[in-house]
């Protein structure tokens, strides 16, 4: 029997048809539903009253992350065990913001004393940037760094660097990731080598869209400096025959170990260019406020854990109320790049169609996750939201407090755009209330009626809420942490693999292939094997083949 298909599932699949009729209002009647349907820690608060579920939605739901084993998953990820089964490796990306001196082994060794030691070397070398003790092959204080990675070794320090804005005190940082060469030629257009440094960030080293972009940046400093060029080159990575064979000084690698998958890299060297930006005492309050999630994660019980019952309003959402995406929506404008960083986090962890064993997954796993800040997307795709014909969950993210105290104004009306969005998606508004708007407009009979459908909104569309204090270094720790345990609770759910992406593998390897029909240095033959689609987009595209 595959897990979807046990008695609690079939139980929870049963309860939500005999209650789908119950408006997500009148759950209010309920006079503490809020107080019961919300959980904090640490200041942040997950609301997720203005959704459908229930009290005995939720018993069905820890019986069923119980017959998934998620407490034993859990304490197998913290503690080292291989659980990323297809590269037979360990997933500890929590040890890298660890606050504890507890042996953490993988294979006998304790991972920690290399984690702490790689941390004290990110911190020199960011501080000595910072107060420009180290200086450019001319002598000068660096005032620019580049980031050059893609995926994880792009997404995690490019969203928490512009998040974390009212902290930057030191060198201005910049972030290159995409092949189109467009992106490093505007990036590189407005600086001047001689005070700019180079991090080439890449897990593997070999990743193609990093390697070139690494290659021209390289190009663009020896122009000017010629051999000074390798002063300004430093490498975040796990191959370092690698980065010694492109020219980088060991002492300017900042290495981890393959237990840390890319999209959860930030906590350690993926996060130079954050700690570069914010300072060494910012970061470590960054890493603090994920630890503390992490504690949180592995004691509070089941209602009162925020990334569980995160996971739980996904898996209610998506395969028991059959809604195919999730929309993420902050109301911050500095987590602009929060709902990018969540499409890798979770697609690339849960988009998965085999089960551990391989075997195909009998229900749905990983949704469409997507978003903008609001209040920008209210001008935009809200409609959809509001009136489409399918139901989005939305996830909405707000500070009390703004950073800018002296625009009180501006955060007091974001906050009721904010909350007028989720109170909008729950209560909508009723045909009868339609036609009175429509009768006030002016509209008679007919018209009336047709203006009234219009007018009309289903409403009851459920929202989950997260308001934390003030958008801190240590409430952005927390965040981006409460989403990766959740990503990990509904795999574990699932019953898939969340740490590998194999699935990114095949359009890599046709890229390599296509690349001798792209340049005109194939053979007729390799031509004459692709597609009509390929081959008609092949002569649009470049000179004409044989
Ligand atoms: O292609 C997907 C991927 O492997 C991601 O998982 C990863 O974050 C990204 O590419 C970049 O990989 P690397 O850090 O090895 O350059």
């Amino acid at each position: 029997m595959t897990q979807t298909q046990t008695q609690t599932w079939q139980l929870l699949a049963q309860h939500r048809a005999q209650t789908a009729d119950v408006s997500l209002l009148s759950r209010f009647d309920a006079p503490d539903r809020f107080q019961a349907f919300s959980a904090e820690t640490d200041g942040l608060l997950l609301d997720y009253s203005k959704t459908a579920l229930d009290t005995t939605a939720l018993s069905l739901l820890e019986r069923i992350t119980a017959e998934a084993g998620l407490a034993d998953r859990i304490s197998q990820m913290f503690r080292g065990d291989k659980i990323n089964t297809t590269e037979d490796r360990a997933v500890l990306h929590t040890a890298l913001r660890a606050q504890t001196d507890e042996p953490i082994k993988v294979d006998g060794d304790d991972v920690l004393p290399a984690i702490r030691q790689t941390l004290q070397q990110m911190e020199s070398f960011a501080e000595a940037l910072r107060d420009g003790s180290i200086r450019s092959g001319t002598g000068a204080k660096f005032t620019d760094v580049i980031n050059i990675g893609i995926g994880g070794s792009d997404l995690g320090p490019a969203m928490a660097t512009l998040a974390l804005a009212p902290y930057h005190d030191g060198p201005r940082c910049h972030f290159v990731s995409n092949l189109d060469g467009a992106h490093i030629a505007d990036t590189l257009k407005g600086l001047d080598p001689q005070t700019t440094l180079v991090i080439i960030a890449s897990k593997t080293f070999t990743t193609i869209e990093t390697m070139t972009n690494a290659r021209t940046a390289l190009g663009w400093l020896r122009a000017t400096l010629g051999d000074g060029a390798s002063a300004h080159l430093a490498a975040v990575s796990t191959a370092r025959d690698k980065t010694s064979a492109f020219g980088i000084a060991p002492e300017r690698v900042f290495g981890f170990a393959d237990w840390v998958g890319g999209r959860y890299s930030l906590w350690g060297p993926v996060g130079l260019p954050i700690m570069i930006a914010i300072g060494a005492e910012n970061f470590r309050q960054f890493l603090s406020g994920a630890a503390a999630m992490d504690r949180h994660f592995r004691t509070a019980p089941f209602r009162e854990n925020l990334p569980v019952m995160l996971a739980m309003t996904g898996v209610w959402h998506h395969n028991i109320c059959g809604y195919d995406s999730r929309a993420i929506l902050p109301y911050d404008q500095r987590l602009a790049r929060f709902p990018a960083y969540l499409q890798q986090l979770d697609m690339e962890s849960n988009g998965k169609s085999v089960a551990l064993d391989g075997s195909p997954l009998p229900h749905d796993s990983g949704p469409i996750v997507w978003g903008e800040p609001g209040t920008n997307g209210q001008h935009a795709f809200y409609q959809l939201l509001h009136q489409g014909t399918r139901v989005v969950p939305a996830e909405f993210l707000i500070a009390a407090e703004a950073h800018e105290g002296d625009l009180t104004d501006h955060h007091q009306l974001l906050v009721s755009n904010c909350l007028a969005q989720s109170e909008a998606l729950m209560l909508g508004r009723a045909r009868k209330e339609a036609r009175a708007i429509a009768a006030k407009r002016g509209f008679t009979g007919d018209a009336l009626e047709q203006m009234a459908g219009h007018l009309s909104f289903t409403g009851n569309r459920p929202s989950v809420t997260l308001a934390y204090p003030k958008l801190t270094p240590f409430v952005l720790g927390q965040l981006i942490a409460l989403y990766e345990h959740r990503v990990f609770v509904e795999g574990v759910v699932w019953g898939l693999n969340s740490f590998d992406q194999w699935g990114v593998e095949l359009g890599k390897e046709l890229a390599v292939s296509l690349l001798p029909l792209v340049d005109g240095s194939a053979q007729a033959e390799a031509y004459e094997a692709k597609d009509g689609s390929t081959r008609g987009l092949l002569s649009k595209l470049t000179h004409p083949h044989p």
